[in-house]
């Protein structure tokens, strides 16, 4: 399994649609298959039960995937490497990519996002202060892709899968 991390806004579920679609490969988007499961979007997840419950939810999601599953592109959530059993699983059973994306563009593509709970009311500042304080929180992935470049991180990414 490749396992896509990084930033909120970095790029990931993006890459991992283009891979799946250009290679063939399964594409599981965490989110999107917590919020199916739940039957309601992130927000509600968050405005409901909060943000503990929901990284019990991300992190129960990602184990049944990786034990289940071994082969596709997994997309988790900025925050998903958290949980430091869930970054002990990443490392262990997926072949991890780092999509890296710099601030200032992060900025620039999340400017008007109303769907990411955690960026609620005042988005610059939030984004600024969540960047800092997970500035080593992918440090732990096998490899980076370029999460300003898709075709780049593409190839970055099946290539770096094949030879590791
Ligand atoms: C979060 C990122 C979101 C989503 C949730 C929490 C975070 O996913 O999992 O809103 O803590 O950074 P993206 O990385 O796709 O924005």
């Amino acid at each position: 399994m490749i396992a896509l991390i990084g930033f909120t806004g970095a790029g990931k579920s993006t890459l991992g649609k283009l891979l799946a679609r250009n290679y063939g490969l399964p594409c599981y988007d965490n989110d999107e298959i917590v919020a199916k499961n739940m039957k309601m979007s992130i927000s509600e997840i968050f405005t409901a039960y909060g943000e503990v419950r929901f990284r019990e939810l991300e992190a129960a999601s990602i184990a049944r995937i990786l034990h289940q599953s071994p082969l596709g592109v997994l997309v988790t959530g900025g925050g998903a490497p958290l949980l430091p059993e869930t970054r002990q699983l990443l490392a262990s059973k997926a072949f991890t990519v780092h999509v890296y994306t710099p601030l200032a563009d992060i900025l620039h593509r999340l400017e008007f996002d109303s769907t990411r709970p955690l960026l609620q009311g005042g988005i610059q500042e939030r984004l600024t202060k969540l960047y800092d304080e997970r500035e080593h929180l992918y440090d732990f992935a096998h490899t980076m892709a370029d999460g300003t470049n898709m075709r780049l991180a593409e190839v970055q990414v099946m290539a770096k899968w094949m030879t590791h």
